[in-house]
């Protein structure tokens, strides 16, 4: 570890990221509870290196990213460490935001962000970069920048485009609105609203946990084939898919699916 990343971890008071694991899923909880779990550099620093690491796990089946407690899955960019940066400094963090969040899209396992309380700026951007969110029913969220003066830096007007469309997402940036969790289902934003009282973090555990048994390489596929889709012609999407369902045709695991449909049982996938 550099001496900067070392001075920015000392300055931060920690990591401000825990795992933990379950089975064959991996618990990250942003752990800062007296800032609302918000993001400062060395948290985004480790969001970057778990996720990278966790591209390497051949025994890793899902990520699931939560915050401590239920007042906050994350408020965002952590605002008094940021008072002490000058425009500079912010400039220099920017890419790493971009490549901490966009190694967590890129990984092949699916992604959840569970969304305990706020989540507002680059607390959302980061949920955003997830495959799916689940959040509690007390929960809201927003890309609020423009109200500190900002935009979303870290993925967020690319991002929520893709979800919501144009015209949504310039309204719920431009107006930096804060959205209950009903109105972000309704939006599609989040895919799950978990029953009041109960924690989104473990409706997220109990809804992903037949992924610990799926086909991995099929899964990874389909993600691949999925996230490349934005920003493509169709013709060119198509391509892409013949690509990814290729690497699912040379699989064991395709073969062993077809012999436990024959032998009406369940498929013991491996990853192969
Ligand atoms: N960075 C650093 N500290 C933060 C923070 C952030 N983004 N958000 C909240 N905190 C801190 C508060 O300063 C406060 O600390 P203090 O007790 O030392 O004053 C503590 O967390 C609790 O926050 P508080 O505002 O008292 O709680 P609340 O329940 O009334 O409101 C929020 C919670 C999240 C709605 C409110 O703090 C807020 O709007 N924060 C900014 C969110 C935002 O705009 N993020 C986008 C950043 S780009």
């Amino acid at each position: 570890m550099g001496e900067q990343a070392k001075r920015e971890i000392e300055a931060a008071g920690g990591l401000g990221v825990t795992t933990e694991r379950r089975g064959a899923t991996a618990i990250w909880t942003l752990d800062r509870p007296d800032r609302m779990n918000a993001l400062s550099r060395a948290a985004v620093r480790e969001l970057g290196r778990l996720a990278r690491e966790a591209a390497q796990d051949p025994t890793l089946r899902a990520v699931v990213i939560a915050g401590s407690g239920d007042k906050a899955f994350c408020a965002g960019a952590d605002l008094k460490e940021r008072r002490s940066m000058d425009e500079e400094d912010v400039r220099d963090f920017l890419p790493l935001y971009r490549a901490s969040f966009g190694a967590i899209d890129g990984l092949p396992v699916p992604t959840v962000a569970a969304i305990d309380g706020v989540a507002f700026g680059g607390g959302l951007e980061l949920a955003l970069a997830c495959d799916f969110r689940v959040a509690a029913a007390h929960a809201k969220i927003g890309l609020t920048e423009t109200s500190l003066g900002i935009i979303p830096g870290a993925g967020g007007t690319q991002r929520l485009t893709r979800i919501v469309g144009e015209a949504r997402a310039k309204e719920l940036i431009v107006f930096a609105r804060r959205l209950t969790a009903a109105e972000a289902l309704a939006l599609g934003i989040v895919n799950r609203v978990a029953e009041e009282g109960r924690r989104a973090l473990d409706v997220a555990l109990e809804w992903i946990e037949p992924l610990e048994r799926a086909a991995p390489i099929a899964i990874a596929a389909a993600l691949e084939a999925i996230d490349g889709a934005g920003d493509r012609s169709l013709e060119d999407g198509l391509s892409l898919e013949a690509r990814c369902y290729a690497r699912t045709l040379a699989s064991e695991d395709r073969l062993e699916a077809l012999a436990a449909f024959a032998e009406k049982r369940a498929p013991d996938f491996k990853g192969r």
